[in-house]
């Protein structure tokens, strides 16, 4: 069967019917098992917790997003990409045009990700008049925290509600084409879904969006040492299968059954 590139309209076209699907690559190999499998391949500043080990998001570089996005872009030929603006590039309307640009021109991707409140909306519009696609990402904001643990669902008080609702509109006016809904509660994430004519694409905000993300490591359960969050449900275990294969090859290598005359050259 022909493969079809998927485009904005196309995505646009599933809202409230046919769910979005995207999933993290941070590589080449991933790229090119998850195109045209997933509508959207994010490269994530999630990058930081999942490869590098780091505690949060904040020393992710502009340069680590770069060579990232541009691993995965390159190797993306039918899904739509978008790439995360990592922590303190996009502080004001200068900045956040300047990196948008540089990041986009360097990797290629068709959207670019930032985390949104109230506070930066002018940057969404800013962005979108200089033809920058961008998404926002709303309720839980992953760079504000130092500390993964502290992070908690947001939405379910009225009040909480009321300002989601009103930045989500807001957003959407700025020229936001998506926006990601981060551990929302399931009747604000309806609501905010419910009033937009943006598709949502929500992790940890229920089924009530027209879209879902997931970070590729924890759909693997690539490491089981990390505690991982209530909305991430595993799918495979490749720890497992990687331990095997590593097992068997220390096993073969110490019984010299590992190489044999076919690995090597005459
Ligand atoms: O960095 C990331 O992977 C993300 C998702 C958690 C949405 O922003």
């Amino acid at each position: 069967m022909k493969k079809i590139k998927i485009n904005y309209k196309k995505l646009l076209k599933k809202k409230n019917k046919i769910p979005i699907t995207c999933l993290t690559a941070y590589s080449m190999p991933l790229a090119n098992i998850l195109d045209g499998k997933v509508d959207l391949i994010l490269i994530g500043d999630s990058v930081g917790t999942t490869l590098y080990g780091m505690k949060n998001t904040r020393g992710v570089t502009f340069e680590m997003m770069k060579s990232h996005g541009k691993a995965v872009v390159i190797n993306t030929k039918l899904s739509m990409t978008i790439i995360d603006m990592p922590y303190n590039t996009y502080r004001n309307k200068k900045e956040a045009l300047k990196n948008a640009l540089e990041i986009i021109s360097f990797t290629k991707a068709d959207f670019i990700k930032i985390e949104t409140d109230l506070n930066n909306i002018e940057i969404v519009e800013h962005l979108s008049k200089n033809k920058i696609k961008v998404v926002a990402h709303i309720g839980v904001n992953p760079q504000k925290y130092s500390d993964f643990k502290k992070i908690k669902s947001v939405g379910k008080q009225p009040n909480e509600a009321k300002k989601l609702l009103d930045l989500a509109a807001k957003l959407e006016k700025a020229g936001s084409k998506f926006i990601v809904l981060e551990c929302i509660n399931q009747s604000t994430a309806k609501k905010i879904t419910d009033i937009l004519s943006i598709p949502t694409i929500g992790i940890g905000a229920s089924k009530n969006c027209d879209g879902q993300v997931l970070v590729i490591d924890d759909i693997l359960n690539f490491n089981s040492d990390i505690k991982k969050p209530k909305f991430v449900k595993n799918f495979i275990n490749i720890e497992g299968s990687i331990s095997m294969a590593v097992n068997n090859f220390v096993r073969d290598v110490k019984n010299k059954k590992f190489p044999l005359s076919k690995h090597s050259y005459k």
